[in-house]
């Protein structure tokens, strides 16, 4: 799979299912749709996440990337299509069945959400117990193990909130990686750390996929960090996939949405709000005045 970019127009999205063998596909998701109340955010989203490597899901706020991130472990339930993990069919598992499918994944939440009540130690260890680890002394030694590979260990008996807001993502991502999931799903990995730190990050996702084959979707608006990891990269506009391709396709597409994303730059209706006559337009950008 993940051979051609493909273009996708806002009115006609279609599936790729078929190019995706249930061995080299480790996610599916398929003409996903979710409305709360009135609002229809998710609209009929087709996307296959290969095994094994980083897909990056981009898109404006509110487009519907934690939705549809929460849908796969099933943390929400879709009014329409099919959410698909290793075989299994997410939004039909209950009981057992899911909290197995479940352990299998790890979530880095969007909030970072530590307990701040308790240590490193135990935010670590938290899923460990939760899944039935007991012995002590293997879960001393598997939280010692993560917090390294997150280059943390010093921090074991500190308090969350002793922690910048950077070390709380790496810890965030000690505990989601505790139980060895196959898959790791982000939420905006980088949102509020500064440039070094983001990049950190960066290089713990790729470490993760290098050494240990896990399977990635990173949820970002973050652009550096979505083209540092992505093998695979899917841009979400208002409830649809509107473009997928490899990283460099982003860049030659001429998809006006796609490209004043990458630019970072307003429409005119966007900015009109705050610029009734236009303002900005005609005094040019920061960089295009630079002397
Ligand atoms: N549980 C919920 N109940 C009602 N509305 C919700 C719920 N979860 C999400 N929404 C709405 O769905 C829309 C998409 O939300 P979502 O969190 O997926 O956005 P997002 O693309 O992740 O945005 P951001 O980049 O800001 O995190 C938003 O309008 C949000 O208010
Ligand atoms: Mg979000």
């Amino acid at each position: 799979m993940h051979e051609q970019p493909s273009q996708v127009n806002h009115a006609d999205c279609h599936p790729r299912t078929a190019t995706c063998p249930e061995g080299t596909c480790c996610v599916r998701v398929v003409d996903l749709r979710k409305s709360f109340g009135r609002l229809e955010v998710l609209k009929g989203v087709t996307i296959e996440f290969e095994r094994g490597k980083t897909t990056v899901v981009l898109g404006p706020s509110g487009c519907g990337k934690s939705v549809m991130l929460k849908h796969i472990v099933a943390l929400l339930r879709p009014d329409g299509g099919e959410v698909w993990f290793n075989g299994r069919r997410m939004d039909a598992l209950r009981g057992q069945a899911l909290g197995q499918a479940r352990r299998e994944i790890g979530f880095l939440f969007q909030q970072g959400a530590l307990f701040d009540s308790i240590t490193v130690f135990d935010n670590v260890a938290f899923p460990l117990r939760e899944h039935g680890w007991t012995d002590q002394r293997a879960i001393t030694e598997r939280v010692k193990q993560v917090l390294d590979q997150v280059g943390l260990t010093h921090t074991i008996k500190q308090w969350p909130t002793d922690l910048s807001g950077g070390q709380r993502k790496r810890v965030a991502l000690a505990r989601a990686i505790a139980l060895e999931p196959s898959l790791v799903l982000y939420d905006e990995p980088t949102t509020g750390l500064d440039p070094i730190r983001s990049d950190i990050i960066n290089e713990l996702i790729n470490k993760l996929k290098e050494s240990l084959g896990i399977t990635s979707i990173v949820v970002t608006h973050d652009l550096q960090s979505a083209f540092k990891v992505a093998d695979w990269l899917v841009m979400l506009h208002e409830g649809q996939v509107r473009l997928q391709g490899p990283p460099d396709s982003f860049w030659i597409s001429r998809d006006p949405i796609v490209q004043r994303f990458l630019r970072g730059e307003a429409t005119p209706e966007e900015l009109s709000a705050i610029w009734p006559t236009g303002g900005p337009r005609t005094m040019g950008t920061v960089f295009e005045n630079k002397p």
